[in-house]
């Protein structure tokens, strides 16, 4: 036997990582094998993207306590740069490319191919469009970033890690953006790395996933290694209970929503593709909302969900047609300042785009939204703001140092649930939530399904987009499905069933 092979391939030894006030992980250890996929859960906050940044090299040596060893050589990376170079490879959970710039140009961004300084683009697109091919990805290198959808700009990352050769691939909530087929598309490449020897760390909170695909599981709890098992040894309620230290019922409320008046109206919206002169990506979708109602919106990404709710907020100026009727009143939208005076709330798919300014405090975020309700016309009440987004944070369970903590220092899921407190405290009349639980564990996700039901009973309209089935059966009192920009069909909550809604979700059910 080689003596290799008696050690691990990669291991992270006692790693402990503190922040101001914050110590986020606390003797740490973990191992990778050759061609092992390692899954790494946890609650949100838990540590797991902070350990993976540690091993990515963005927290260099010596800002972390503990030793990195591949194939038993301790490693002290200065940089991300050297993390690379020794074939690691990270793909961040908050996405990093430039949106201005190609899929190419971000592909091979700071080691374009270049003769005596001078780029070679034509050299550049053709190995772009190569490492595309290799993940039966059909789209155009030139296309610029900004004209992607999320879960394509997940795979662009994942094209991009693969460019660098990696040995070690980090894989950060992975397909929380994709869709089904993208999601498939993505495990036939793991299956293939995982065949040429690539060791790969898995961090999702889809534990169905996990356990489909991967060899080991470790828990992590406040910073601390609960423990690493094979998947085949464990079931997904034991992970979960070691998880949260602590059994989860029942995931979704049964409640019945008394509803009221209609309070939000859409009428024949269309959006125009920007990228497509003459398409459409919305067509002639109506609906309508009453007070305390949540209508789910069901359908696979790219069915136009997400671009009618913009468009309807005022996001897609210039593209957009349709009326909208708010409590009876005809109402002009055009841009999301109207929309937000109007009582419209938007937690949008994109949390670091729309939603968080990074490196503003959790309180400046929650109150950007809303800064002439709470504060007089002129003048920022400091303490009356503090105190609200203290008490909407606390509701929420947001783990955070304080509301003065900086949002990007957050763990992902707490990130998302500033973006929800802060619409919250617009006190909207109509909220539109799209992908509000993406990120999001477990136990996170049942307390936001409580606050919808909460929401919606104080007379909130609701509009919830999701791409998880249960959660738009679990929530709505009617689901409207949406297949390539059309509504393909409508439910009672009473109606709906899995099958029916993805038979319209997938355009079967207009055959029949
Ligand atoms: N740059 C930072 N500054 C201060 N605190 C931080 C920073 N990065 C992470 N933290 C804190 O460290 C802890 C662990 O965060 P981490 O992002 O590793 O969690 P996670 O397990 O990845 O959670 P999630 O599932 O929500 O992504 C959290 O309490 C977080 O607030
Ligand atoms: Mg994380």
């Amino acid at each position: 036997m080689n003596p290799l092979d008696q050690v691990a391939f990669l291991e992270m030894r006692n790693i402990t990582k503190t922040f101001p006030g914050v110590r986020a992980l606390d003797g740490v250890s973990f191992d990778l094998q050759k061609g092992e996929l390692h899954a790494l859960v946890g609650e949100n906050g838990a540590g797991k993207s902070t350990l993976m940044k540690i091993l990515g090299g963005v927290y260099p040596y010596p800002e972390y306590g503990g030793e990195i060893l591949i194939e038993g050589q301790v490693q002290r990376f200065g940089s991300v740069n050297d993390a690379a170079q020794a074939g690691i490879a990270v793909i961040y959970q908050e996405l990093s490319l430039v949106k201005e710039m190609s899929v190419g140009e971000n592909i091979f961004l700071g080691r374009e191919p270049r003769t005596l300084g001078v780029i070679r683009w034509e050299e550049l697109y053709r190995r772009a469009r190569q490492l595309l091919d290799d993940l039966h990805l059909a789209i155009d290198p030139h296309t610029p970033i900004h004209n992607l959808g999320i879960g394509q700009q997940q795979l662009i990352e994942i094209a991009k890690a693969l460019s660098h050769n990696a040995r070690i691939l980090v894989l950060d909530e992975p397909t929380a953006a994709l869709t089904g087929a993208e999601v498939e598309t993505l495990f036939g490449i793991i299956h293939k790395l995982r065949a040429r020897g690539v060791g790969m760390v898995y961090i999702s909170h889809k534990l169905e996933e996990v356990f489909r695909i991967c060899n080991r599981l470790t828990v992590l709890r406040d910073g601390q290694t609960v423990g690493t098992r094979p998947t085949s040894e464990l079931t997904e309620a034991q992970v979960i209970a070691q998880m949260v230290g602590r059994e989860v019922g029942d995931i979704f409320p049964a409640v019945h929503h008394a509803q009221g008046d209609v309070v939000f109206e859409a009428k024949n919206v269309c959006v125009n593709d920007p990228n497509v002169p003459g398409k459409s990506l919305v067509k002639n979708v109506s609906f309508a909302v009453r007070r305390g109602e949540v209508l789910g919106i069901a359908g696979l990404m790219g069915a136009g969900r997400s671009d009618l709710l913009m468009a309807i907020f005022g996001a897609h100026a210039g593209r957009f047609s349709g009326e909208i009727r708010i409590a009876g009143h005809a109402a002009r939208i055009a841009g999301p300042a109207d929309a937000i005076g109007l009582g419209i709330g938007f937690v949008t798919e994109d949390r670091k785009r729309f939603g968080l300014v990074l490196d503003q405090t959790v309180l400046n975020n929650m109150t950007l939204a809303s800064l002439k309700r709470i504060s007089g016309r002129f003048i920022t009440n400091v303490d009356a703001e503090a105190a609200a987004c203290e008490s909407a944070a606390k509701e929420l369970h947001v783990k955070a140092r304080s509301v003065f903590a900086i949002a990007g220092t957050l763990s992902g899921g707490n990130q998302q649930k500033v973006v929800l407190a802060k619409w919250l405290l617009t006190k909207p009349r109509v909220l539109f939530l799209d992908e509000p639980t993406r990120g999001i564990d477990v136990g996170a996700k049942q307390e936001i399904y409580s606050e919808i039901n909460r929401l919606a009973k104080s007379g909130i309209a609701i509009v919830l987009v999701s791409s998880e089935l249960p959660e738009i059966l679990g929530l709505s009192d009617r689901v409207l499905v949406l297949h390539e920009g059309r509504v393909t069909g409508e439910f009672t909550r009473a109606e709906a069933t899995p099958e029916k809604v993805m038979a319209c979700a997938t355009g079967r059910a207009l055959a029949a």
